[in-house]
């Protein structure tokens, strides 16, 4: 079964007005909502004193139109007679400032008695709603997130740092606390990283603190999911509702593990968007990864509807926009799209983050988009659900990596994130299949692996990376890896430290280039047509085992080595000394999918994004139009597009924003 549905909140609308919501949610083909995530003070109006009979009613009316339904637990928003109750449950954040009541998300994860409210009304849903047939599964809080620095999260911090390392003789040395005098002698005098240093703090106590955060979301996540565990049947699902590949707080690894669907929310045009044209490639980001966490299809728990702001509007969704973008998450792996939300809201925070229907209650020209959707999905959501993504190429995913990197950034122009965008676009614009992996992934299923910037590099890893490559595999390593221990301390070694062997290379000095500055390069192999320079930083190499690809040609350094070659095994080592440009970038791409032997995806234009799923020997292949032009592609075969269901012959034209799913004849 496909999902499709909508994110409704029946509390802010009068009760007489349920059904005919029911009725056109039904008329869209929407079979799914999710609700009351947001509910807890009319769950819990007074401490103790729950009422679900509101939500039984709106159930109720849905159940009348066949709608299924996902259950928020909804810890994200505490009641004002919780915050009288708690007034120190508040989350401090990096500056030291306690939160104010009136948002949301204010809470601090550490709170003992905020966690045990927060089971308490979870376990009361879960007793209230576990035998009802038409919940289908739970999400738990939404979107995890901010670092706390309240005193009760010190406390906690120092607890796990005892757990961690045992005496604070090994922590003084795993820190390196000798620098400038910090040599802790009770576990009560280490701080958390509060922004109000004269510099900075130590790296290492800084990095233990973004893991200890992460976990202490997965923490907090967890005493909900024992809960619905202990009560709920297997049948219900439980999930939480992720914020893609570019929320760098919580490591989106560990937080998966216990669930059993990673769900995300997707806004392509949100009120931070400042470009007339959506870049499809970070989008196809958010859905790989998510895809990545588990390995595993994905929903996507909101998906944007209209215009998504607070205060200041950004452009509306354009005509077709809501669909491709819908469709979009489908083709990366998504068996379920709910789109937030059912009808903008005319009150509160988010009275202009616009849903399928108007504030007026009227569908119009974004209603009859979902409404066509979910024809077409009705027809063909069943065909297509559980059909897999299969890749052969993966990039590497470090949540420790990218924790280190927002406390020393490196370089001015350089960013991880980015990094890692800039590897995915590459494979993107040739639509080939990418998996996101986390650096303790088996890579046996790959061909060519990407790691960008593996900053804290772990033994293991390298000896993983190491025998994939021994047994035929292409790897792409970029510079600043190796650089730094698990205690985020540098290495004693000669760089790329740990990774030196693996790509035969020894780092002799680096230059950190100014902000926008560029270094020419001039490829030296006869194999290898570099495009595109080196930016953000350059490692200047002196070959072990591997032989020069380019070298930089501007600067003292000019015609040293910055990208190598080294065979190792049945396998190849591209090490990469430099950050480098976009087109650096889709120029190494190509060569290592060259030299993988990996098959180009379907040649698309610009903006047009071509991907497979698959059900079992059965492909679907979704070509999606992002532009605002009529596109042609060439795709040499009879195929069946089920959208439109027609036949398309050897090529096909694309109207903007149309998409196909097409199937072999
Ligand atoms: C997030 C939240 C939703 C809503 C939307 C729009 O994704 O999960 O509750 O706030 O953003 O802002």
């Amino acid at each position: 079964m496909f999902y499709f549905g909508v994110d409704y909140y029946p509390e802010h609308w009068p009760e007489a007005r349920w059904e005919l919501d029911a009725r056109m949610m039904q008329d869209a083909g929407i079979n799914v909502v999710r609700l009351a995530e947001f509910a807890w003070a009319l769950l819990e109006p007074e401490d103790g004193v729950f009422d679900f009979a509101w939500l039984d009613r709106a159930m109720g009316v849905l159940a009348h139109a066949q709608i299924q339904v996902v259950l928020g637990t909804p810890s994200a928003t505490p009641p004002p007679w919780l915050w009288q109750k708690l007034p120190d449950s508040v989350l401090v954040d990096e500056t030291g400032t306690a939160r104010e009541y009136g948002s949301r998300r204010e809470y601090s994860p550490t709170h003992s008695g905020y966690r045990a409210h927060a089971v308490r009304v979870a376990r009361a849903l879960a007793e209230h709603y576990h035998a009802h047939p038409q919940v289908i599964g739970w999400q738990i809080d939404n979107e995890f997130g901010d670092r706390c620095y309240a005193p009760g999260t010190r406390l906690a911090f120092q607890h796990w740092l005892k757990a961690r390392y045992g005496s604070l003789a090994a922590l003084n040395e795993c820190w390196g606390t000798r620098f400038w005098s910090q040599i802790y002698n009770d576990w009560a005098q280490i701080p958390v990283p509060v922004k109000r240093l004269h510099a900075q703090h130590n790296p290492s106590l800084h990095l233990d603190y973004y893991r200890f955060i992460s976990e202490v979301y997965v923490e907090f996540q967890q005493l909900q999911v024992d809960v619905l565990r202990e009560i709920c049947p297997p049948r219900q699902f439980i999930s939480h509702n992720f914020m893609g590949f570019s929320y760098p707080n919580i490591n989106y690894f560990d937080l998966a593990k216990a669930l059993d669907l990673v769900t995300w929310d997707n806004y392509p045009r949100g009120f931070w968007v400042t470009t007339a044209t959506i870049d499809p490639a970070p989008l196809a980001l958010g859905h790989t990864t998510m895809r990545g966490l588990k390995q595993q299809n994905f929903w996507v728990m909101e998906q944007q509807s209209g215009q998504g702001a607070w205060d200041t509007l950004p452009p509306v969704p354009r005509p077709g926009e809501i669909a491709l973008w819908a469709y979009q998450g489908i083709a990366h792996g998504a068996d379920g799209i709910i789109f937030f939300r059912w009808r903008t809201a005319r009150f509160g925070t988010e009275q202009y983050w616009h849903g399928v229907l108007d504030h007026d209650g009227q569908g119009r020209r974004r209603y009859a988009e979902v409404k066509q959707m979910g024809q077409d999905i009705a027809r063909i959501g069943a065909l297509i659900a559980q059909s897999v993504v299969r890749a052969d190429t993966a990039i590497l995913l470090s949540y420790d990596s990218r924790f280190a990197f927002q406390i020393q950034r490196n370089n001015p122009d350089f960013s991880y994130d980015r990094l890692l965008t800039a590897y995915f676009s590459a494979l993107h614009q040739s639509n080939i299949p990418t998996d996101i992996i986390a650096p303790d992934h088996d890579l046996n299923r790959y061909r060519l692996v990407i790691v960008p910037a593996l900053y804290i590099t772990e033994s293991d890893t390298v000896a993983r990376l190491t025998a994939f490559v021994e047994q035929g595999g292409t790897l792409i390593i970029t510079a600043r890896s190796g650089v730094k221990d698990h205690t985020n301390i540098v290495v004693e070694k000669v760089l790329p430290g740990l990774l030196a062997p693996l790509c035969g290379v020894e780092v002799q000095e680096y230059d950190s280039p100014l902000a926008g500055e560029k270094c020419v390069l001039k490829s030296v192999a006869d194999d290898f047509a570099g495009r595109g320079a080196a930016a953000a930083w350059c490692d200047i190499l002196k070959p072990t085992t591997a032989r020069v690809l380019a070298e930089y040609a501007q600067a003292f350094y000019a015609g040293q080595p910055a990208i190598t070659l080294n065979r190792v095994g049945q396998g190849q080592v591209i090490y990469v000394g430099t950050v480098g440009d976009q087109a650096l970038v889709d120029s190494l791409v190509d060569y290592a999918i060259g030299l993988a032997g990996i098959q180009h995806g379907l040649t698309t234009p610009q903006g047009v994004e071509a991907t497979t799923r698959w059900q079992g020997d059965e492909p679907f292949l979704f070509v999606l139009n992002h532009t605002d032009e009529v596109q042609s592609v060439v795709i040499n075969a009879d195929y069946y597009d089920l959208i439109s269901d027609s036949r398309q012959s050897q090529s096909i034209t694309l109207e903007p924003k149309q998409v196909m799913i097409l199937t072999l004849v």
